[in-house]
């Protein structure tokens, strides 16, 4: 086995000498005000608020069918000041119509929804943003957004591409036309070059995609249905959010935010009152740069239904999920048998909220289905293509990350990623760094076929993949459709994409906001096949 240093391998790039590899731990920062130790606040006094369900503003006519009105929803990113908990001053956040996260838009598969993302954002930002990052020059408006929906299959023009950006004052109507399975899909920022800031000012809320086969499952719902979005933050002393600054140097991004303070809606360590039944929690996690490992402090098992883009084939029984970045999770959780107890959702050690059974509730229609959607796993044989595209840290002299990048291309090189629509790919994610990346595919779905060990170094001088170990399966949280995946350190992660959906130009990057922010986001187009290469 090589070491670390051994690996470490001069190159050139772009006319500069830097080193390709990393060091552990990387690039954190320091905070800009004193630190607030959230250990030190009283957990458990706040009660777990549940995001608004938005209402439309009106009717607009399908782009699609001339002949009906769809519902129009006016959403306005504006500065907000909320309490994250009891004891601290009101905060300092960025949110959509007065709430972050902002509220839930609910609608149904084939009900399309219009949305009009209004930036009403002030015109200076309160978070350090740096110039030298790409589109996020001295020539560009500090201020800038445009929003995504994370997991949807939707038109190039309403995707939200990070270059169409606007500044305050300027809003944009994306359509959404909802053709795909019930998912808890989600909606957030993109703006080139400051999306980390941008959604840790809290810029994300989530979007409910229903339909007729979730409704025939019989599962909790309606009041026994709660969204969990979980991230961790920074706060100073007096309760502001506190984002990390690179020491001594021109530029401030750091290469990765892991914050103390973790809330869940918005809150710190909420606590939520729940009947003895079955609960169906949709669980998102909105970290810049955390992955979470979660527990139930009684070790109680609990049922995984679903993940990013819907339903598992069957329920998975467990007692603890990792979820990254981006992705999300399905969860029943059946509190019968813990009538008047006190359960600590944690994080690894660290309590994140509380469950607090009551002696008694109504009664419980729900089921756990034995099985759920049935999902046909593709054949590699399907795949008309293998892209092997590396994930690579590129390091300063002084040994810390510099650049992430994606196959060692830059976000303005042109478009290498062409693939053709209704046509099956097989991207190897070949991870050269010691960080887990969560690589996400705007617009499509895709299965995870296997992780496995390679040579490094082989790769770095001939970049041919030679296996190490043998190919690991996907854990049975990963086995649904996903679309965001772990790429992991030292190891090629497969997936296996159908282009399905529209063509046009979208992008695929990895969810670590500060390295999507830093290049390792790229564009990637998805053509119609022209006469000349239509095959079959
Ligand atoms: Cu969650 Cu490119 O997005
Ligand atoms: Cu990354």
């Amino acid at each position: 086995m090589l070491s670390r240093r051994q690996f470490l391998v001069k190159t050139f790039l772009a006319g500069t000498s830097l080193m390709v590899g990393n060091m552990p731990g990387g690039r954190q920062g320091i905070a800009l005000r004193p630190r607030l130790n959230p250990g030190l606040l009283e957990p458990f006094v706040d009660q777990l608020p549940i995001p608004p369900l938005a209402q439309p503003a009106g009717h607009r006519l399908d782009p699609l069918d001339l002949t009906r009105a769809i519902p129009f929803y006016l959403f306005a990113m504006r500065e907000i000041e909320t309490k994250v908990h009891r004891d601290l001053k009101p905060t300092r956040m960025w949110g959509f119509q007065g709430t972050s996260p902002g509220p839930t838009i609910e609608t149904r598969r084939n009900k399309p929804v219009i949305v009009e993302w209004v930036n009403q954002l002030p015109t200076r930002h309160f978070l350090p943003v740096d110039r030298h990052i790409h589109g996020a020059g001295a020539d560009k408006p500090e201020v800038r957004a445009v929003v995504h929906l994370h997991g949807g299959r939707v038109p190039a023009k309403s995707d939200g591409y990070p270059d169409d950006w606007y500044p305050p004052g300027k809003s944009a109507s994306y359509f959404y036309p909802n053709t795909q399975e019930a998912a808890m899909l989600w909606y957030h920022d993109h703006a080139i070059g400051i999306t980390r800031l941008n959604m840790f000012a809290g810029l994300f809320g989530i979007f409910f995609l229903r339909d007729d086969f979730e409704e025939g499952l019989n599962l909790p719902r309606g009041r026994h249905e709660i969204p969990l979005v979980i991230y961790d933050r920074d706060f100073d002393t007096d309760g502001q959010l506190n984002y990390p600054v690179a020491p001594a140097s021109a530029s401030p991004w750091i290469s990765e935010f892991v914050g103390n303070a973790i809330l869940v809606n918005g809150k710190l360590f909420p606590y939520l009152e729940v009947e003895p039944r079955r609960y169906r929690f949709r669980i998102l996690n909105a970290s810049n740069g955390r992955t979470f490992h979660l527990t139930l402090a009684n070790n109680q098992s609990f049922h995984l239904i679903g993940s990013d883009q819907g339903f598992l084939s069957a329920p998975i029984e467990t007692t603890s999920i990792v979820i990254a970045p981006a992705e999300r999770l399905d969860l029943i959780v059946d509190f019968a048998d813990w009538r008047g107890q006190q359960i600590v959702l944690r994080n690894d050690a660290v309590p994140v909220m509380q469950f607090r059974v009551l002696k008694s509730g109504t009664k419980d229609t729900s089921k756990l289905p034995l099985g759920l959607r049935p999902i046909s796993k593709i054949e590699e044989s399907k795949a008309l293509k293998t892209r092997v595209l590396s994930l690579d840290e590129i390091d300063d002299q002084t040994g810390n990350p510099a650049v992430m990048l994606l196959n060692r291309t830059h976000w303005s090189m042109p478009i290498t990623e062409k693939p053709e629509l209704n046509t099956v790919e097989i991207w190897s994610l070949v991870n050269m760094t010691e960080d887990v990346h969560p690589i996400h595919l705007h617009m499509v779905r895709f299965q995870l076929l296997d992780r496995r060990l390679f040579d490094m170094l082989q790769f770095q001088t001939s970049r041919t993949v030679h296996y190490t170990g043998p190919a690991v399966k996907p854990d049975d949280s990963e086995l649904g459709w996903k679309d965001t995946v772990r790429a992991l350190p030292n190891m090629v992660t497969r997936i296996i994409v159908p282009f399905e959906g529209y063509p046009g130009r979208y992008v695929w990057h990895c969810h670590v906001l500060e390295h999507e922010d830093n290049e390792m986001m790229r564009p990637y187009e998805i053509v119609i096949p022209t006469e000349r290469t239509k095959h079959g």
